[in-house]
Parts: C-alpha cells; structure tokens; sequence
C-alpha cells in the first residue's frame, strides 16, 4: 500500500477554509479515495481537552510559550493518534491548520518568532510537512469583519471559543503578515489563494492543486 497524501488548510479565523476543506474531502470521496478529516487544536480526546482549555476565553493569563507548548502537545497526539495511521493506511489526511498556524499566531501574532516553532516542530512532530498547504487570504479587512460576526454569533448561542478572536487588529496583521512570508519562503508546498473569488471558485482552484499533486 502507497503512503497517503496530506493536506492542510490555513487562513485567518473567517477566512472560509473549513468550508472547504469539507468541499475537497466531498470531491476526494466522490473520486473514490478514502478521507481522513482532522483538525488542531482537537480532533483527539486529548486534544480536544487542549482545545477547551486554550480557545475558551475564559482561560486567563496565558504565557505565550505555554501556549506554544500546548499546541504542539495537541499536535504530537493528533500525528500520533490520527495522521500517521491514515498516511500508513494509504487515506489523504485533510488537517484544518497545522504548524503554519502556530508560526502564524505564536511566532507571528504573539512575537515568538519562526524559529522556536520550527525547532519544536522538528523536534516533537518528526518533521512531518503537508504535501499540500491550501492558504486562504482573503482580504484582510474582510476576514477580520467575518471573524468578529462569528464571534458575535457564538456569544449569543453561548459557544465560547473566542479567546483568539478577541484579539486586536494588530495581532492579526502580524498573523496575516506571517502567513505570506510563510507562502513566499515555500512556494512549492503552499498554494495561496487570494481575494475573495467566492466558495465555487476557490473550490475549483483547491481541486486543481490537488489534482496537479495527486495526479487524478
Ligand atoms: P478554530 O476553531 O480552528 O478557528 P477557525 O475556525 O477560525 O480556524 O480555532 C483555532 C484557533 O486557534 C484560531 O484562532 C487559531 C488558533 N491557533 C493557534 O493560535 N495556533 C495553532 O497552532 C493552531 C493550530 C491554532
């Protein structure tokens, strides 16, 4: 059996990639293959607890390297306990956000820089890279409008895993500057798609990077 294909999607909070990433795994199955569909923080019963802990904004007082140090727990679990088994068993693994994200928000947003992230990375994950990264960037005004309405919405129905989303506007830009230098320092794992093309669009443009790869 040939080892799976994994794939992770990443963006900003708003910017449509767990839209997508269920469009892709529809497209994926209608092709016959076999999916595994995960995501991080979560997606483990031990990380599912790391998640509850670090987005409920009532958890207070959090150092940065602590958060860091969680989110690769989660991630050290989820390879070990999802990833690494689907890969075997020949699956694409879709993951929503990865080690992009953590460069993203604890090296970028929170100000740990890249490198911390990339040796934890190689340390506790075994240096396990997508093959594919899907990057959406929207426009950033638009992603951070869309973030707060959700965020506005999960108050309301009482959903409280807001403790990113209540950052500021410069925490973002960090974020958002950090995912393009990210995508222009590996333009052969990352595919960026830009604007604001619509659901069925992107879609299209998803599919073709995974087909380019996959060969199907
Ligand atoms: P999630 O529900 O995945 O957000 P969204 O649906 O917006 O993608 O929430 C995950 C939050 O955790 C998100 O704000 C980004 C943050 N995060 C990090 O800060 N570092 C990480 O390594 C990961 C995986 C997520």
């Amino acid at each position: 059996m040939s080892r799976g294909f994994f794939v992770t999607f990443e963006g900003l909070d708003g910017s449509g990639k767990s839209t997508q990433l269920r469009k892709l795994a529809q497209w994926l199955e209608a092709q016959g293959k076999h999916v595994t569909i995960t995501r991080q923080p979560g997606g483990t019963r031990i990380g599912d607890r790391i998640r509850a802990l670090l987005l409920d904004s009532g958890t207070e007082n959090v150092a940065p390297r602590t958060e860091l140090g969680l989110m690769f727990s989660d991630r050290a679990q989820g390879i070990a306990e999802i990833i690494e088994p689907a890969l075997e068993r020949g699956d694409v693994v879709l993951c929503d956000r990865y080690t992009d994200s953590t460069e993203a928000y604890q090296g970028g947003g929170r100000q740990l820089g890249s490198e911390i992230v990339l040796q934890l990375h190689a340390d506790l994950c075994q240096n396990l890279w997508p093959d594919l990264t899907i990057l959406l960037l929207p426009d950033f005004e638009r992603s951070l409008e869309r973030a707060r309405n959700r965020n506005a919405r999960n108050a309301r129905t009482g959903q409280d895993e807001n403790r990113f989303e209540s950052e500021d506007e410069r925490f973002y830009r960090r974020v958002y500057d950090t995912y393009r230098a990210i995508a222009a320092r590996e333009p052969g794992r990352v595919v960026m798609i830009e604007g604001d093309e619509g659901i069925e669009e992107v879609h299209r443009r998803v599919v073709d990077a995974v087909r380019a790869r996959l060969g199907i």
